[in-house]
């Protein structure tokens, strides 16, 4: 028996449980935390909200409410979504709790003694008005490398960059809309930079790291690391634990990792169990693949400062969309934990999101996708399996398993298949390769129902009972071997099926898998498990989601056409493109708009090299007010989509033709 310390990624104390949380990081853990207990490992399963960083804070502003109280009120919420989802922790605590503050601030002081902690003085954006530095979101601006609206200190959401504070173009103060000044302050970062080899060597000799993680990490390293600013000058957060830091806290990703460790220690005082015997035996870290990065380079490097044992591997999960669009809480275009088991099971959410695709892949909910699996793989091919079984053995067994005699080919390799199943599903399980082992499942659940048929028992029972006998003798056995392999997938719903059976769901292990039933025993009544969702159903969650997005049309003004009319659209073509010095964004292009040539600045060029656009004929709005990129005049404007960046062309129209 070896012990197991599995954490699943804190999930920030703004907001409840989405299902991009769970496919990604919490339904996955628990997989395999549920296993590794069947297999009779030890394990130890934790993780708490992760309570500080600027957003909670500024929204305590904004509500006038302290930052803790907003906080307890999202980690009641995603507790009860956790639970709600069977996630089995040991341990779900905050990083609000004394605990984890002192083991905090501990870590601290140890790098600090150690060297590995250093004092720096660096320029900071600082609002006169509101008396205090701006760090992360509390200042925004324009992007300098894209140009922008709205970014924030510490990332533009447009080009997806890492920004500094003072990088703002235009910054203003996030609570008073100030211009801040630029001042000095003395802060404290970590050597990482001193830890680019040793990581390097763990990560390229870590056999056990997934192909996503690796390969992610290597790309860091080859940029080469720089050090990591460790504290920020704000009120909420954990205080720098040394004499001369007054109004500095730990900046929020150099103490949520030791929450894993605050978590497991709180878990320890109560169970009298030393959590390091699990750390130290094997650690396993489960992540979304938007926080490889911390988990892979930072948090080691972390470690090996502190010289800790380093985990085992991270398994990260890639991201969920909805119904082909990126998820989004502020546009409304996402599914709460908690509304979605308002009206389905939780274990029919948990199929789902790992069926759906491998963990190390993107991959989208849509609400037609999931009703087709649940009314075809969980409805009729392992529910329909079932409940004919059941229903069979009592209608023409007393509701007993058979007795079985001399087998056919046919039961022979029925028999083969259900023994062999243990095996392949664990090696699957073993390799985090989740889906896999589920569809091994369904696919033997699905040959069953072939067998079943071909034997046909219900006339065999007239003709040859025997026949009929050794069919369901073997398709009880193998009920109860899908009800315990499932065990990790859909706990609640293998539940169902083991009371049938009249066994005792707590305390099964894997290898009740290979446990015979006895002939003569007598099971429950059938009852569906598994039923199919209907359309009506499906149409009226459709409606909801896409009531959102109405929504946000209707926030943009109506104009009229004669508004509309006084945009000259016109169509032009691209006769010259070169590249801005300094931005990766912005290409320079001369543009033939027939009456004239005029030069545009476009943000295209993370789509399109120069010589791409070349000789296109685009769209442009011609009567713009000249404006000033980059110090390059820009003379209007060519229409690309928004995220995407693609071009609108429209190459079969005359040059200087407008668009009305
Ligand atoms: N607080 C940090 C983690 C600190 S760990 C020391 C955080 N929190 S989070 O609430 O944003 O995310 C919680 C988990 O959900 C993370 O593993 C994250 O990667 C994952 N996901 C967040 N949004 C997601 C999707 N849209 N899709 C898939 N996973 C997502 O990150
Ligand atoms: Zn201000």
């Amino acid at each position: 028996m070896s012990k197991v310390f599995i954490t699943c990624a804190l999930p920030y104390a703004n907001g409840p449980c989405h299902l991009g949380h769970l496919r990604s990081t919490y339904i996955p853990a628990d997989i395999y935390a549920r296993y590794n207990r069947m297999k009779g490992n030890d394990v130890l399963m934790v993780c708490a909200t992760d309570e500080h960083g600027t957003p909670i804070a500024v929204r305590a502003e904004q509500e006038g409410v302290p930052p803790k109280e907003i906080a307890g009120r999202y980690h009641d919420m995603i507790k009860h979504d956790l639970e709600s989802c069977n996630i089995s922790l040991d341990s779900f605590t905050r990083t609000t709790d004394p605990t984890h503050y002192e083991i905090s601030q501990n870590f601290f002081l140890k790098l600090y003694e150690k060297g590995y902690i250093y004092e720096q003085v660096i320029k900071q954006p600082y609002c006169e008005e509101c008396n205090r530095f701006l760090p992360d979101r509390y200042v925004e601006g324009k992007c300098p490398h894209c140009g922008a609206e709205g970014a924030r200190g510490d990332h533009c959401e447009a080009c997806g960059r890492h920004l500094e504070p003072i990088q703002l173009v235009e910054p203003a103060c996030l609570i008073c809309n100030s211009t801040p000044e630029i001042r000095e302050s003395k802060q404290y970062f970590f050597k990482l930079s001193h830890f680019q080899e040793d990581l390097k060597e763990w990560i390229e000799n870590n056999e056990e790291l997934p192909p996503n993680v690796k390969n992610y990490a290597l790309q860091w390293l080859k940029e080469g690391l720089k050090d990591w600013i460790l504290t920020r000058d704000m009120e909420w957060g954990i205080p720098v634990p040394l004499d001369d830091a007054e109004g500095k806290i730990i900046y929020v990703w150099g103490e949520a990792f030791l929450g894993y460790i605050s978590s497991a220690s709180q878990w320890s005082k109560r169970e009298n169990k030393p959590w390091e015997d699990y750390w130290n035996d094997r650690a396993v870290h489960f992540i979304g693949k938007d926080i490889i990065y911390h988990h892979s380079i930072f948090w080691p490097a972390l470690l090996m400062a502190h010289d800790c044992k380093l985990p085992s591997t991270i398994i990260a999960g890639e991201y969920l969309s909805l119904e082909g669009r990126k998820m989004s809480t502020s546009k409304n275009w996402v599914i709460w934990a908690e509304d979605f088991l308002k009206t389905f099971d939780a274990d029919l959410l948990r199929y789902y999101l790992i069926a759906n695709a491998p963990l190390t892949r993107d991959t989208d909910f849509s609400w037609d996708d999931f009703q087709r699996r649940v009314n075809d793989e969980l409805a009729d091919v392992l529910g329909n399996f079932l409940h004919r079984t059941f229903t069979f053995t009592h209608k023409f067994f007393d509701g007993r398993i058979p007795e079985p005699s001399k087998f056919d080919e046919n039961d022979e390799e029925f028999e083969k298949r259900m023994k062999e199943l243990p095996e392949k599903v664990s090696e699957h399980i073993e390799k985090f390769k989740f889906r896999e082992g589920l569809i091994e499942i369904i696919r033997l659940a699905k040959y069953a129902n072939k067998y079943f048929n071909d034997k046909e028992p219900w006339k065999a029972v007239k003709t040859n009972k025997d026949e009929a006998a050794n069919c369901l003798y073997l398709c009880n056995q193998l009920t109860k071997v899908l009800a315990v392999l499932l065990v990790p997938y859909i706990p609640e719903k293998t539940g169902e099926i083991f009371k049938v059976l009249g066994m005792e769901e707590d305390g099964i292990t894997w290898d009740d898998s290979k446990v015979q039933l006895p002939s003569g025993m007598e099971i429950g009544k059938a009852k569906p498990i598994f039923k199919k969702i209907d359309d009506e159903v499906i149409e009226k969650e459709k409606n909801v989601l896409y009531e959102s997005l109405e929504d946000e049309d209707n926030m943009k003004d109506i104009i009229s056409i004669d508004d509309f009319a006084k945009v000259d659209l016109r169509v032009g073509k691209i006769i010259g493109a070169e590249s801005v010095k300094g931005s990766k964004n912005l290409l320079k292009l001369s543009v033939d708009i027939g009456s004239k040539k005029i030069q545009v600045v476009a943000g295209v060029a993370k789509k399109y090299a120069p010589e791409e656009v070349l000789n296109r004929k685009v769209i442009v709005v011609v009567n713009l007010e000249p404006a000033k990129l980059f110090g390059i005049k820009s003379e209007g404007m060519i229409l690309a989509t928004d995220d995407n960046m693609s071009l609108l062309t429209a190459e079969g129209a005359d040059i200087g033709e407008q668009i009305k």
